[in-house]
């Protein structure tokens, strides 16, 4: 196994299968043998200037199972409100010293501006419609730890692909890894050039639900539009919802994913949600383990390397 090429975590776009396959090693490791101190001494700033449940607070608990400091940004108590600019904040935040910048940003490239900018490890939290790679990771992770391996399964992604970073990253992760996806949306809410992803893609969700072996439904990401897209809700949910009756096309035992926030009704039904093949709580448990995985990666190369050939996980 190679060790991790990074020195931050930009795009999923920009990792090795070699990459991939070290972080989730490590985060096995963390999972099997628990937590090792690697953060101790080290904080990490969890600078988010836009909404989040799951990201934030699993970066937060994975610094402190890793025995480091963090620090919380909230943009809507910080001086960004008086007019300070973006880099202005990011320069004083990193006047704290800080090991680790995390950061959730609404315009895509921000991540890779500010580590452009600031000579320490940048963590791409999400940023607008281009990438969330954590969650790109986690979700082949929570995959990988079903089945065992990836190669050669199918993932169905379904919902506004266009305006989602998370499939985006997850197209990423899951083809290195050997999987094969597609998507499925509304003809206004799939972007152009699919094939440049390397994805295949239907208007409707019947054609391709009978060879998933797991399928990913998205929320309509009305925040990054700017008009109604859709005809509306109910009819949305009409035809892309991942309904009761549209689950029972799936093939037996077939995973349900979402990346949550969930709208329940809209594009997953409770039924769906809750039910047996959901591991929508798993990724969000499994988002802890990565986000371990990949802190200790850009911030302490060397001792994460250490401490997994020490665990017999690393080769
Ligand atoms: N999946 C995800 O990014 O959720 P949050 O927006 O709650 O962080």
């Amino acid at each position: 196994m190679q060790p991790f090429s990074k020195s931050n975590l930009i795009s999923s776009s920009e990792l090795s299968a070699q990459d991939i396959e070290f972080l989730f090693a490590a985060a096995r490791s963390f999972s099997k043998d628990g937590p090792a101190p690697l953060l101790k001494g080290k904080t990490v700033v969890n600078f988010f200037l836009e909404d989040s449940t799951r990201t934030r607070l699993s970066f937060e608990v994975a610094t402190r199972r890793l025995e480091g400091q963090i620090l919380g940004f909230s943009a809507s108590q910080s001086s960004i409100k008086k007019g300070e600019s973006f880099l202005d904040t990011a320069k004083n935040i990193l006047a704290l010293k800080p090991q680790a910048i995390v950061l959730r940003h609404s315009s895509a490239g921000s991540p890779a501006l500010l580590a452009q900018e600031l000579k320490i490890p940048i963590v791409n939290a999400g940023d607008g419609f281009h990438e969330h790679p954590t969650q790109g990771l986690l979700d082949a992770f929570s995959l990988l730890e079903k089945w065992g391996t990836l190669k050669g399964k199918r993932v169905v992604i379904i919902g506004d692909i266009l305006h989602s970073r998370v499939a985006r990253s997850n197209i990423h992760v899951l083809r290195k890894c050997g999987a094969s996806v597609a998507v499925c949306g509304p003809p206004s809410l799939l972007p152009p050039r699919l094939e440049a992803l390397g994805v295949d893609f239907a208007y409707l969700p019947e054609p391709l639900l009978q060879s998933a072996d797991a399928v990913m439904t998205l929320r309509i990401q009305f925040e990054r539009q700017n008009k109604m897209t859709i005809p509306s809700l109910s009819e949305y949910r009409r035809f892309w919802g991942m309904t009761r009756e549209r689950a029972q096309l799936l093939k037996k035992g077939a995973i349900i994913l979402h990346p949550g926030p969930v709208n329940r009704g809209v594009e997953l039904d409770p039924e769906v949600a809750d039910g047996p093949h959901s591991i929508i709580l798993d990724q969000v448990t499994n988002g802890v383990l990565i986000r371990m995985a990949v802190l200790a990666a850009v911030i302490q190369p060397k001792a994460l390397e250490l401490t997994l050939k020490e665990r017999g996980a690393f080769a």
